[in-house]
């Protein structure tokens, strides 16, 4: 029986993804996760770890098109 992966998506942050997960890049070799069950993919396109997030969304003022919309009102 597979474990559920759970995926999260962080307020103008990154996606959580907590699970047994496997990632490829775009030529399709394996990443390494060093054993992590839980990773940040960043959403904000800022982060010089893509695919990771490294906290720069928090630098930037990264907000959400959601959140920004709700923002202007
Ligand atoms: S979401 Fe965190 S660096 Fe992009």
């Amino acid at each position: 029986m597979a474990e559920t992966v759970d995926i999260s998506i962080r307020p103008s942050g990154p996606y959580l993804v907590r699970g047994p997960v496997t990632l490829h890049d775009g030529q399709g070799n394996l990443l390494d996760l060093g054993g992590k069950d839980t990773i940040a993919l960043c959403r904000c396109g800022a982060s010089t770890t893509k695919p990771f997030c490294d906290g720069t969304h928090s630098k930037i003022g990264f907000l959400a098109a959601n959140e920004a919309a709700r923002e202007s009102g």
